[in-house]
């Protein structure tokens, strides 16, 4: 199996490349973001409760999108590998993934991190914001918060990993085509 997490500030690109990684390597997307804004679309006491945390661009709680994502993971038993975009997001939660994939005998293979600049985050999610009618992507205030939340919250996951020399960086600014290369590079060797 092939378990990768593609990592990564607000804005990477980790959507983006994800939708092409999982085509090519025949894996199953998860994107815990993604599946709070079905929630929140459907108006459920999940999406209700994710909103008031979204809309500020802060993290849900741990426990919450643990359970979400272990659902989401267990609809999938013949699997031939995930891709994990926008989690774990803590180490908390980097902790439950691999306490839920050693369950099922296997393990994440890889953290990727795309690497952008703080700036062309910004630029790049008010350009988003403009058609993804997010509400979180059109706000600098909490565009900026997101980027802090990522800088103290998550960047320590790629330290968790790195202890066991999963984790990997690729440059993050060039053509959707170049970066698809970069990150095949390295999911084509696990
Ligand atoms: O991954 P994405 O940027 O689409 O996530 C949008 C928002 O969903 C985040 O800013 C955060 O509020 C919430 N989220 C979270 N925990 C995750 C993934 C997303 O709280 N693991
Ligand atoms: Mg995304």
């Amino acid at each position: 199996m092939i378990n990768l997490v593609l990592f990564g500030p607000p804005g990477s690109g980790k959507g983006t490349q994800a939708n092409k990684l999982v085509e090519k390597f025949n894996l199953i997307h998860i994107s815990t973001g993604d599946l709070f804004r079905y929630e929140m679309g459907n108006d459920t006491p999940l999406g209700r409760e994710a909103k008031s945390y979204i809309s500020k661009g802060e993290l849900v709680p741990d426990e919450v999108t643990i359970g979400m994502l272990r659902n989401k993971v267990e609809a999938h038993p013949d699997a031939r590998g995930f891709i994990f975009d926008g989690f774990p997001r803590t180490i908390r939660q980097a902790e439950a993934l691999d306490a839920l994939l050693a369950g099922s005998s296997t393990s994440v293979s890889a953290l990727v991190a795309l690497q952008v600049d703080d700036e062309e985050i910004v630029q790049r999610i008010k350009l988003r914001g403009a058609t993804s009618g997010r509400p979180d992507d059109s706000d600098e205030s909490i565009i900026r918060n997101r980027i802090d939340v990522y800088k103290s919250e998550t960047t320590p996951v790629f330290d968790y990993y790195a202890q066991s020399g999963k984790s990997h960086s690729v440059n993050g600014v060039g053509s959707i085509g170049e970066i698809f290369q970069r990150l095949s590079d390295i999911v084509g060797q696990l």
